[in-house]
């Protein structure tokens, strides 16, 4: 394993909120996998496991980590904890020689957060708020944080660059917090030019870690396209019903822009080398995708196509609140951060495949 620290110096660290989560542990990994650049680095990862499961009460480290332990053979730090703890976070940053931050913690189920708007603000706003001041208090002024397409609202127009109008017909308590916290962090950048903050909107992520060890777990029934389709090819339900397909998309059916889970994360990585830029400060949103958009049909056919197995579905009415048509506008991503997308769509469904067939129940065994 490598050592945690560097002779009397503390090394630099990363610290990952939500770390233990989706994209947060592809992200983890993708950092560890990087040998050459990030291995004067440690990387501390804080999560209450709200969304990660632990294997037993007295684990030290949820399941999702100790797999990328296991797979990098390198340590990280981990602390259980919520980002609404200030004390908590305050303990961290004495911990460790914090050099910046990514933020992925936080709710993100769309139809809950319209049950449950109290705990989706509280969660999101409360804890990214927090989490800004104790970095403040201890002059860490480098964040990159998971923001959202949502935060487009309908389109105006296609491609979605960054340019395109946020906040405005946003349709649930989920989306309006990814959105109240740009507006934080633009605010906070603008009041103090030590601020740098790189704001990643994701489109949609899917696929899995090539290992096929490390993948996105769902609890309960899937809301998302992807890993409902394939629970549905594993036989864990028994078919997909199509939202619609009545949209103005070639099929009728709701055209999404897919990018893999580890596209995703080496964006984060790129994201990470823009602090060192000389004269580099202020908020950037950043679009992460593809700039390619897929229908529902032909996410099923591709997915039959690299499993070897049948997704049963039938067509039902439209979604609430779902939009026809979403792909990014990809040239800043490109032009900032040197980044562009490289996984297939062939991939994206390969990746899912091997990962959840290894593992029908995620990461729970049984
Ligand atoms: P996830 O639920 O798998 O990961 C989030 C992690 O944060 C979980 O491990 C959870 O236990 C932890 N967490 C939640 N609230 C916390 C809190 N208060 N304190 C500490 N830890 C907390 O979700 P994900 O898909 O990996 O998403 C990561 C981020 O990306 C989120 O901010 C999400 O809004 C954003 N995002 C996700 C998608 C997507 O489709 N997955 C799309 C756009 C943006
Ligand atoms: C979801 C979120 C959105 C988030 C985005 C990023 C909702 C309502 N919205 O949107 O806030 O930013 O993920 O990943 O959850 N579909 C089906 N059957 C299903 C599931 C989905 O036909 O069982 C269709 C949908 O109608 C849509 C497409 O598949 O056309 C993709 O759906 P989904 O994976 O939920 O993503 P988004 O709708 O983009």
């Amino acid at each position: 394993m490598t050592p945690l620290t560097n002779g009397d110096t503390m090394r630099p660290a990363i610290l990952v909120t939500g770390g233990a989560g989706y994209i947060g542990s592809h992200t983890v990994i993708t950092l560890l996998e990087r040998e050459e650049e990030y291995s004067n680095y440690d990387i501390v990862v804080v999560d209450n496991l709200s969304n990660a499961y632990n294997r037993a009460p007295n684990e030290k480290k949820p399941e999702s980590l100790r797999v990328i332990e296991d797979l990098t053979n390198k340590n990280l730090h981990f602390y259980p904890l919520d980002i609404r703890d200030a004390e908590g976070l305050s303990r961290v940053f004495e911990n460790h020689n914090i050099d910046c931050v990514i933020h992925f913690a936080a709710l993100k189920a769309v139809g809950e957060s319209v049950d449950k708007p109290l705990e989706y603000y509280q969660a999101n706003i409360t804890g990214t708020g927090t989490l800004l001041e104790v970095m403040r208090k201890y002059g860490v002024y480098k964040l990159i944080y998971s923001s959202s397409c949502t935060v487009y609202g309908e389109p105006e127009r296609l491609p979605l660059d960054e340019g395109h109008p946020t906040g405005r017909t946003l349709t649930s308590p989920y989306g309006r917090s990814k959105y109240f916290c740009e507006e934080m962090m633009k605010d906070l950048c603008t009041s103090d030019k030590n601020w740098m903050v790189i704001s990643l909107r994701y489109f949609n992520p899917v696929g899995a870690h090539i290992s096929g060890r490390i993948g996105e777990d769902p609890s309960g029934i899937p809301n998302n396209l992807m890993p409902y389709i394939a629970q549905v090819a594993i036989g864990r339900l028994n078919e997909l019903k199509v939202f619609g397909n009545d949209y103005k998309t070639s099929d009728g059916t709701g055209v999404r822009d897919y990018i893999h889970v580890v596209d995703l994360a080496e964006g984060h990585v790129k994201a990470i080398k823009l602090f060192q830029q000389h004269g580099f400060g202020g908020f950037h949103a950043i679009n992460l995708g593809t700039g390619t958009g897929y229908s529902v049909l032909e996410m099923i056919s591709a997915f039959e196509r690299a499993s070897g197995r049948k997704v049963p579905y039938k067509i039902v009415g439209r979604r609430s609140g779902d939009i026809a048509a979403n792909y990014a506008d990809v040239s800043l991503s490109h032009r900032l951060l040197g980044w562009r997308a490289i996984r297939t769509l062939d991939d994206m469904c390969k990746d899912t495949w091997r990962w959840q067939s290894a593992n029908p129940n995620g990461f729970k065994k049984v």
